[in-house]
């Protein structure tokens, strides 16, 4: 029997689970629902209405994703929600305990951030104290505490979470942290002396830069599978450091390092982790999963359990540049996971052209700072095109351009013909052995945002 002093809210299979455990029926549903549904909330305009649904519309779209359905209510529960299929929000308010079958957490449910929010402040009566101040004063101090006397280093990539992790693990220990950002040779085009450049000369920070590209494509080579490809560089991302570490400590004054900072947010750790449950490891992203499991360093992540809008809150108060506030994410293994298939340096290279083509055209758009990431990705797909009056036979390029607030969920960014037409045409013009360009116009779910 569940019996929980402290509200709860299940969600999806949270809501089979409870209504399993608390004795009422769940079914295996004849028909699946899967997608886009219409919510009916039965009873959000009476007085005595639900807390969950106070103050939004009765009828709502919602993203479903479950092939079960709740046929019987636990004693005590009522139903406060229908789809056209099932029942899809059920809720017993003597005992605080709401569920709902629908994800109110992906934007593609409207007001979802509504019933979170309800949950959290009506019903659970939790007061809004969360502040970025707050979470570097907290987390600083907790830092200073775990690593005494120890050294560390950072793996710094120049994006918005490794630089405001290494700032705030800087705040804690000062020069006792080193900054390592590693060329992978797997990075956009000139982003390794630019973002250098800045993290040195404008964020003042101590930073190791390291060419390590030959021997991360020597790992590569050969390798197709992309949790494959994500393993290998884990593993010499983490060897680049170790001999890193080990030159550092054979300097003169510099103690035992004992750390290792990473930019790691909540999504990569849920993604990244086989639960026990229904959601399997969509990705092994580097920053959690693609760890070698013995690692001479143990862990520091301080964003490890909030969100990117949250981490660019901290970065904004710790006085982080606009230009690395609104800078998009880019995946650790890089490139890797955009060249599909083998990775050989000359299809690095092509795609490096076409992504700066594809970035330089968003930005022009004014689009940048308004989409969650812009790319291209180079298919091994060969096809036929006509330049001139020569017939060439070359590979695809597919532009990604998706909407997100967390990449958890994402939305293909319908661009304007315009911007798509400036995008193709340069890319075949400027870009050698590319005869098509592809816009990609697929969601996630189902499709990820990165190809591999
Ligand atoms: P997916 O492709 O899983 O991507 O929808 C979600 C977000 O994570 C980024 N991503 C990665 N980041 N290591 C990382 O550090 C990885 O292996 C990795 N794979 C995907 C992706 O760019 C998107 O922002």
């Amino acid at each position: 029997m569940l019996a929980l002093a402290i509200p709860v809210l299940g969600i999806c299979y949270g809501m089979q689970w409870i209504t399993h455990t608390l004795g009422g029926k769940v079914e295996k549903a004849e028909r699946r629902e899967y997608g886009r549904a219409q919510l009916s909330v039965d009873d959000s305009k009476e007085p005595s209405g639900s807390d969950l649904f106070t103050g939004v519309p009765a009828s709502l779209r919602v993203w479903n994703s479950h092939g079960d359905h709740v046929r019987t209510l636990p004693d005590g529960f009522r139903t406060v929600g229908r789809t056209e299929n099932a029942i899809a929000a059920v809720e017993n308010p003597d005992k605080k305990i709401y569920a709902v079958e629908f994800h109110p957490e992906v934007n593609h449910t409207e007001r979802g951030t509504e019933l979170l929010r309800n949950f959290l402040f009506r019903v659970c009566k939790a007061e809004p104290k969360w502040s970025g101040a707050a979470f570097i004063e907290e987390t600083t101090a907790a830092i200073r505490q775990r690593v005494g006397n120890k050294w560390a280093i950072c793996g710094l990539s120049g994006g918005v979470d490794s630089t405001v992790a290494a700032v705030l693990v800087h705040r804690a220990m000062g020069a006792r942290l080193t900054n390592i950002f590693v060329n992978t040779g797997m990075l956009r085009k000139n982003e390794f002396e630019q973002t250098l450049e800045m993290l040195r000369d404008r964020l003042k920070l101590h930073v190791i830069g390291v060419d390590a590209s030959k021997r991360f494509l020597a790992q590569l080579k050969g390798v197709t599978d992309p949790e494959e490809k994500r393993k290998r560089i884990g593993r010499e991302f983490i060897a680049v450091f170790a001999e890193e570490a080990q030159k550092l400590q054979a300097g003169e004054a510099h103690g035992e390092i004992r750390y290792l900072v990473q930019g790691t947010l909540y999504p990569d750790v849920i993604e990244s982790v086989s639960v026990k449950g229904p959601s399997a490891t969509i990705k092994t992203h580097h920053n959690v999963g693609g760890l070698p499991e013995k690692m001479p360093f143990a862990l520091i992540e301080p964003l490890r359990d909030i969100f990117k809008d949250e981490v660019r809150r901290i970065g904004k108060e710790l006085g982080l540049p606009e230009e690395i506030l609104v800078k998009h994410p880019f995946p650790g293994p890089g490139l890797a996971v955009r060249v599909i298939g083998e990775i050989t340096r000359p299809h690095l290279v092509t795609l490096q052209e076409a992504d700066a083509i594809v970035v330089e055209e968003i930005r022009r758009a004014g689009l940048y700072a308004k989409v969650w990431q812009a790319f291209a990705v180079l298919l091994p797909v060969r096809s036929v095109g006509v330049m001139g009056d020569g017939r060439t036979y070359g590979l695809t390029v597919a532009v990604r351009v998706v909407e997100s607030d967390d990449a958890m969920t994402a939305d293909w960014v319908r661009l304007p013909g315009e911007v798509l037409e400036r995008i193709s045409t340069r890319i075949v013009n400027e870009v050698a052995g590319v005869t098509r360009v592809v816009y990609d116009i697929s969601s996630k779910p189902p499709s990820t945002i990165e190809w591999e």
